[in-house]
C-alpha cells in the first residue's frame, strides 16, 4: 500500500467509528425504537415521540440519513434496514456494537491521561458517563446470551447435573441479570440469586426478571463480591466475565470463598475471555479487541487472565477444575467441583 492507499484506509476506518457514534446516539435515546413505531415522522414528529429536543434531533436525522441509517421521502424519514437492526429489541442487533464503540472511546480518553500517573479509578470509569451504563447490561446480554443458550450451557454437562440436583445458584457480578434468567429457562429445577456492585443493574435485573416470568425464581441484591455472605451453601456459584474484576485485589481468599459457599458436590462456573499464553494470538482475527479492553479494564483495576491462571486457583482452593473454550479458544469457561 502506498501512503495514499494508507491514508483512504485509515480515513474509511474513521468513517466507521463515525458512523456508530450517530447510531449509539439513535440506540440510547429511543430514536431508532420510535421510527421503527411510527413507521415514518418528521423530525418534529420523532422528537415529540421521544420526548428528545427537536433541534438536535433534526440534525441527527440529517447524520443517520448520510450514514444510511434512515431514508427519507419529502420530509419523513423512515428505518433503512440497517436503521431496523440497531434497534436494541431487533434480532441480530446490532446496538452491542455501537454501544461497545462510545465506550471504548471514553476508556481509551481515560487511559491516555491516567498512563501519566499510574492511577486505576477503579469501576466507578464504567458509570462516568449517564448515557452509557444503562447500556452496559443490554450491550452484554446481546453479546452473550446467545453464545450462553446455544452452545455453552449445551456443552457443559454440569449444567444439566446441578439442574437434577436443584437448589440455589449464585451469580457474582450478575450485570442485569441474564445469566440467571437464561440458566433459570433452560434448568428449570435452580433458582436464582444474583448480586452486583451497581444499582442500575440490580434495578435493571429485577425489571427483566418479573417482565420475563421469572421474578419469583430470581432474586437480586446490590453489594460488593468481597463482603458477600449467603444464607445457605449454593449447588452452584457462576460468575461471568466478573472474576478478572475482583482477581487483583485477592484471589486466593474468593477462590476459598467459593469453595466453603458451595454445598458440597456443587458446582463453581467461571467464563472469563481467555487471554492467549503467546502475545502473536493477539493478532489473530477477533483478539486485537481482547487486547484493547485489557487496556482498558488495567483502568479499572483488572485484567484478563488465562484459563490456566484459573484452574490453577481453583486447585489450590481443593477444587479441581476443567476448562472449556468456546468461540474459537477465546473464550474460556473453567468449571470446578467442591468434593462430595
Ligand atoms: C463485565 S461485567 C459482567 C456482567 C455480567 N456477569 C454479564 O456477564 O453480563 C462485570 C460485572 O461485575 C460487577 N462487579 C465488578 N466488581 C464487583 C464487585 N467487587 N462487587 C460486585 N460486583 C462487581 C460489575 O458491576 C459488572 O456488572
Amino acid at each position: 500500500m502506498d501512503t495514499q492507499d494508507i491514508k483512504m484506509h485509515f480515513r474509511q476506518m474513521a468513517q466507521g467509528a463515525l458512523s456508530l457514534n450517530v447510531a449509539y446516539i439513535g440506540v440510547v435515546n429511543g430514536l431508532f425504537n420510535a421510527l421503527h413505531d411510527l413507521g415514518s415522522a418528521t423530525a418534529k414528529q420523532l422528537a415529540q415521540n421521544s420526548s428528545m429536543d427537536e433541534r438536535y434531533v433534526t440534525r441527527w436525522c440529517d447524520a443517520a440519513y448520510a450514514f444510511h441509517y434512515l431514508d427519507v421521502t419529502a420530509e419523513a424519514f423512515c428505518l433503512t434496514p440497517t436503521g431496523q437492526a440497531m434497534r436494541a429489541t431487533a434480532q441480530d442487533t446490532l446496538m452491542p456494537i455501537a454501544v461497545q464503540s462510545v465506550l471504548s472511546a471514553h476508556m481509551a480518553e481515560r487511559a491516555a491521561g491516567l498512563m501519566r500517573t499510574g492511577e486505576r479509578p477503579g469501576e466507578s470509569v464504567l458509570a462516568e458517563r449517564d448515557t452509557v451504563l444503562p447500556w452496559f447490561g443490554p450491550m452484554l446480554e446481546a453479546s452473550f446470551s446467545t453464545l450462553f443458550e446455544q452452545t455453552i450451557c449445551p456443552a457443559i454437562p454440569e449444567f444439566s447435573a446441578v439442574d437434577k440436583r436443584g437448589g440455589l445458584a449464585v451469580d457474582l457480578g450478575c450485570g442485569n441479570g441474564w445469566y440467571l434468567r437464561a440458566l433459570v429457562r433452560r434448568c428449570s429445577h435452580l433458582r436464582g440469586l444474583g448480586m452486583d456492585g451497581f444499582a442500575e443493574n440490580i434495578d435493571q435485573a429485577r425489571r427483566l426478571a418479573e417482565n420475563q416470568g421469572v421474578g419469583d425464581k430470581l432474586m437480586f441484591v446490590q453489594g460488593d463480591i468481597h463482603q458477600m455472605t449467603l444464607d445457605e451453601p449454593a449447588d452452584l456459584i457462576a460468575m461471568n466475565r466478573a472474576l478478572h474484576h475482583v482477581w487483583e485485589k485477592d484471589a486466593p481468599t474468593l477462590f476459598r470463598w467459593l469453595h466453603d459457599n458451595l454445598k458440597p458436590g456443587g458446582y463453581a462456573v467461571v467464563w472469563e475471555p481467555a487471554w492467549p499464553d503467546t502475545r502473536s494470538v493477539l493478532r489473530e482475527p477477533g483478539r486485537s479487541g481482547m487486547a484493547f479492553q485489557n487496556l482498558t479494564e488495567h483502568v479499572q483495576g483488572n485484567h484478563f487472565l488465562r484459563p490456566e491462571e484459573i484452574s490453577n486457583a481453583f486447585l489450590a482452593a481443593g477444587m479441581p477444575a476443567k476448562v472449556y473454550l468456546f468461540a474459537k479458544g477465546s473464550e474460556a469457561v473453567v468449571v470446578a467441583q467442591r468434593p462430595e
